[in-house]
């Protein structure tokens, strides 16, 4: 069998449909699909090989054959769907987890240590508020919190020997800020200049909002990339799954992490996620943002509307960097998938439509999550993000009556349907 190696040559619209081709994870030469392990514990051959399964275990020589010895250490269905993503986000390994909120707890636990500090940006998804500002300060870790898009009171933060990770969501959700990622890596570069090897300052983005699809945060000079799998990149509301892509150097540590913290993904779901949902990704999301864009651009039109942001709408604030930013593999814009607006009124003006929309519309859903086939809608300040108190939401941008809208792969005109009918009845 000649066909080995991914070719760097194809663009990635095809290599998320062949990956590897023949991966070393993968013994059956002879399937067309990848197989899906359902074995919690491996054989070994002899006592000298399960040690060195062992003493190697994530950080094996290279060009090694792998030992697997048990599940919630490593094994080849997960392997191959790590290999698939650390080739479409530009990284050198990926590691997969249970969830998204997996990939950023250990992601975050493998990086900073008792009595030093996370800088995030003020809006993040409300469990990674809830992390940082509920769990971490027990193992004394705080965090500041800011807009990184603000140089300056950044720059303050790098300087603070406490300050060891840099975190934000390279589109926040759910306003849909665009973070200006190369300018974040180079001030974190320069400020690591001044700084010994073990006390580095590490990029975090999490980009599930973009996917690599529409953004690939490596590229810009970020460190670790997150991604909860769970949304656009398995796609189809079945599978739950997290992973983070970064350079070899980190493997060992964040491969550590997760069979500790024992955040592993199941291989059914490894399995879905790599053979459903990458090798659709692309098409998937290309629909659904085409969708988006002429949606965001019905409900700026409405006269109940009061605003809309959509990275695609040259009235978001910060278009420039969403045209610098957002872009397919293929250099096409990519401004997403997702919208957030409010309507004209108050609290109840928002929740009769959420309501109707609920009760009424045949493609629209009342639900969270995001990324999937079907069009789903909710309330972030009451729902995902709800884990932020009160009295910190202005402080973290979330107005309680923005309606967060996730479009699916429904007809755009049937989807502007249902939302005609209900702000009709408001
Ligand atoms: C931006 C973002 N990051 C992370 C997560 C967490 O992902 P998971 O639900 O897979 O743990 C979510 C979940 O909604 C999210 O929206």
């Amino acid at each position: 069998m000649k066909k080995s190696a991914a070719k760097p040559v194809m663009s990635p619209r095809t290599q998320a449909i062949h990956g590897e081709f023949l991966s070393k994870s993968w013994e059956f030469s002879h399937h067309l699909i990848p197989p899906m392990t359902a074995s919690t514990t491996f054989r070994l051959e002899s006592l000298g090989r399960g040690a060195e399964g062992f003493n190697t275990f994530g950080a094996p020589a290279d060009g090694a054959k792998p030992i697997w010895i048990y599940d919630r250490l490593e094994e080849p269905t997960t392997k191959m769907l790590e290999d698939q993503l650390a080739l479409l986000e530009k990284g050198e390994c990926a590691v997969a987890f249970g969830s998204g909120m997996g990939a950023i707890a250990s992601t975050l636990m493998s990086l900073v240590k008792h009595g030093e500090k996370v800088v995030a940006h003020k809006t993040l998804y409300g469990c990674t508020y809830s992390l940082l500002t509920n769990w971490f300060p027990r193992f004394n870790i705080q965090t500041t919190l800011l807009d990184v898009n603000d140089f300056s009171k950044l720059e303050q933060e790098l300087a603070d020997p406490a300050t060891r990770v840099v975190y934000f969501e390279s589109v926040s959700n759910p306003i849909l800020e665009i973070a200006d990622l190369e300018k974040i890596a180079k001030l974190v570069a320069t400020a690591n200049k001044k700084r010994k090897k073990d006390k580095q300052i590490y990029t975090v983005v999490d980009n599930t909002f973009a996917t690599p699809w529409a953004l690939r945060p490596r590229q810009w000079g970020i460190d670790f990339v997150i991604q909860s799998l769970t949304k656009n990149i398995s796609g189809f509301g079945t599978e739950m799954g997290g992973a983070v892509i970064a350079s070899q150097e980190f493997e060992s540590i964040l491969r550590v992490a997760r069979k500790d913290f024992g955040a592993i993904i199941h291989p059914y779901s490894a399995w879905h996620i790599l053979v459903y949902g990458i090798s659709t990704q692309a098409i998937r999301f290309e629909q659904q943002q085409s969708s988006a864009q002429k949606i965001s651009q019905f409900l700026e039109k409405n006269p109940k509307v009061q605003s809309v942001t959509y990275p695609g709408l040259k009235s978001h604030p910060q278009y420039k960097l969403a045209k610098k930013y957002l872009k397919s593999p293929e250099g096409d814009f990519a401004p997403g998938t997702m919208i957030s607006f409010q309507l004209k009124g108050d609290m109840k003006k928002c929740q009769k439509f959420v309501d109707d929309i609920a009760k009424n519309s045949y493609s629209i859903t009342l639900a969270v999550s995001l990324g999937l086939t079907k069009t789903l809608i909710e309330v972030p300040g009451f729902m995902t993000h709800s884990g932020i108190p009160d009295d910190k939401r202005d402080e973290c941008g979330i107005d309680p009556r923005a309606i967060r809208l996730s479009i699916g792969l429904e007809n755009a005109n049937d989807i502007i349907a249902d939302l005609t009918a209900a702000l009709k009845k408001i």
